[in-house]
């Protein structure tokens, strides 16, 4: 790889994520390991970006020949609106995490449903067409995360929500993708069953709240397949049970995040990006 392959006449690929609180990210941790095993001489910086100050940042993007940025809470969907091009998911999903700089062209993408499907597929189970998929909760994380799924064929997919309403509006939104359906948490028990994966995107179990559970394990069908975004815990109070007291198999969240940044890497270098050594990086500063 030259630096041909890049606008910045530094030489260098620069890149970075933005976001506020910023200093947590584990990005640069996991995007300068991917750099070093490719081989490529660049940076990855976390870029402290305050509420309202997105769009003079997107200019400064263009003035530095970023040529990609990592786009974290807050700015999701404020940033879209300063982008040249935004891709047909990030569109539909309503938030970009990614953009790639095509020589002063800027182009939003949303990795992270993407990303969650290709840990799944890899890590938990490689088919997901014809299989029915139960989603709790109908939030941000929900919406890439349906988009994504309705790619692969599934037979069904059922959102389940605390605010039935938002469960509803969702499945109204993707209706004509697939066999979509929005249902209240206090209908579960009905529709759980013939279940094939159940995926909790809510933040419930989530440090520093490990013991919550978003519903009751009993109710989950034996031996299907048990997924959660939530990645701190590695592995959720719900996960633990859906094992040991339904023989799931299960799945958490830390696959996700290094998918959604491996996509990133690979649209801004071309190159498959290195997942073991960015999967290796992030472990180890998760510590
Ligand atoms: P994210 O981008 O992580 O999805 P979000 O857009 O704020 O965050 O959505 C949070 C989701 O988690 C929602 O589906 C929310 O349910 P409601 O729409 O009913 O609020 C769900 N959630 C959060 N805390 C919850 C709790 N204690 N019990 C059940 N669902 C919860």
């Amino acid at each position: 790889v030259t630096a041909a392959a890049w606008p910045s006449p530094s030489g260098n690929i620069l890149l970075g994520v933005i976001g506020s609180p910023i200093s947590h990210s584990k990005s640069p941790v996991m995007h300068t390991a991917g750099l070093n095993a490719l081989g490529i001489q660049g940076a990855y910086v976390p870029l402290h970006v305050a509420q309202g100050k997105v769009g003079e940042t997107i200019q400064a993007i263009r003035t530095l020949n970023f040529r990609g940025i990592n786009v974290t809470l807050p700015h999701k969907l404020a940033v879209i609106e300063h982008l040249d091009r935004v891709d047909r998911a990030a569109e539909a999903i309503g938030a970009v995490n990614t953009i790639v700089n095509d020589n002063g062209i800027l182009t939003g993408y949303n990795t992270d449903g993407i990303g969650y499907v290709r840990s799944l597929k890899s890590e938990a189970v490689s088919e997901l067409s014809g299989r029915r998929i139960m989603i709790i909760g109908a939030g941000g994380a929900s919406r890439g995360i349906v988009d994504a799924l309705l790619q692969e064929n599934p037979s069904a997919v059922i959102i389940v929500n605390r605010d039935e309403e938002k469960a509803k509006r969702l499945a109204e939104d993707w209706k004509s993708r697939g066999d979509i359906k929005g249902i209240g948490l206090d209908q579960i028990g009905r529709y759980i069953v013939g279940t094939d994966i159940l995926i909790n995107t809510t933040s419930v179990g989530m440090h520093p709240h490990t013991g919550d559970m978003p519903i009751d394990p009993d109710i989950i069908p034996e031996g299907i397949v048990v997924s959660d975004l939530i990645y701190n815990p590695l592995h959720t109070r719900l996960l633990l049970e859906s094992r040991s007291r339904r023989g799931c198999t299960i799945h958490g969240g830390v696959g996700m995040f290094i998918y959604q940044g491996a996509y990133a890497l690979e649209y801004w270098t071309g190159m498959p990006a290195p997942v073991d050594v960015m999967r290796e990086a992030l472990l180890n500063s998760l510590g």
